[in-house]
């Protein structure tokens, strides 16, 4: 099966207001048409809308990097997936390991924002991925098929085929230490795997399933061509028009 290729950027909390409108303005016109792949940057919310504005009629989407999964009531700083959905906002990351480590996320909450996002239409990019103790002790599988069993604990089989799920192993993250295509790949195909075991195969086929950790222009075409890798959520590497381009252009 052909599943659509998706680049996402990951801006973290990075960037002021104007750079990111620069950025959009100038990336805009340059990315491939949503035929093709998407193309996403999530980036911190308060730019979201004014990005969204300056990318209209433009194929450059947008994400948010988390959101709560209510749609009102008193949490005091949160974002709702409904205040999202209402400003265009297409794509939600969700249990980005440094919201599991920083601010208390759990399989739980990532599965209960999981069910919120396909409630208000918002595509979830879930992110999984082991630490380097974890890697070293042998347990990845383990990790990452139990965060993704409790994730899509109670989709149903048309929502998990429109979830992407973002491989992210901890150790690669912002270190410069990519994974190797062959094992990435590897756990892709593990995450495939446990999809095909919760649903069925064709379900498993197709979800898009992005690599994420270290991502940059030199290393994006080697992981592409991998069976199991649809994409890619990138940091660092995003933060640039160019190098964010040109990540685009290597992983067509
Ligand atoms: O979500 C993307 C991220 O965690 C990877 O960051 O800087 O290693 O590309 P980076």
């Amino acid at each position: 099966m052909m599943r659509k290729p998706i680049i996402a950027g990951n801006w973290k909390m990075n960037k002021s207001y104007s750079e990111a409108m620069t950025f959009t303005r100038e990336v805009n016109q340059k990315i491939p048409s949503e035929d093709v792949m998407d193309t996403v940057i999530c980036a911190p919310a308060i730019f979201l809308k004014g990005m969204e504005e300056r990318a209209e009629d433009t194929p450059l989407q947008m994400g948010a990097q988390t959101m709560h999964f209510e749609n009102s009531g008193a949490f005091t700083g949160e974002i709702s997936p409904k205040s999202l959905a209402d400003i265009g906002i297409s794509f939600v990351i969700i249990g980005h390991s440094e919201r599991r480590e920083m601010f208390n996320e759990t399989d739980e909450t990532v599965n209960k924002k999981m069910h919120a996002a396909f409630r208000e239409d918002l595509t979830p990019i879930m992110c999984c991925g082991e630490t380097l103790n974890q890697k070293e002790e042998g347990f990845t599988e383990k990790v990452v098929s139990e965060q993704v069993t409790k994730g899509f604990n109670g989709l149903s089989k048309e929502q998990a085929k429109r979830a992407i799920v973002a491989y992210e192993p901890i150790w690669a993250i912002g270190t410069g230490r990519t994974s190797s295509p062959e094992d990435a790949n590897k756990t892709c195909g593990l995450i495939r795997q446990v999809i095909e075991q919760l649903y069925d195969n064709e379900t498993a086929q197709s979800v898009r399933i992005q690599y994420g950790g270290s991502v940059k222009p030199e290393n994006i075409s080697s992981l592409m061509e991998k069976e199991h890798i649809d994409g890619a959520l990138v940091g660092g590497a995003s933060l640039q028009a160019d190098s964010f381009l040109a990540i685009i252009e290597g992983a067509k």
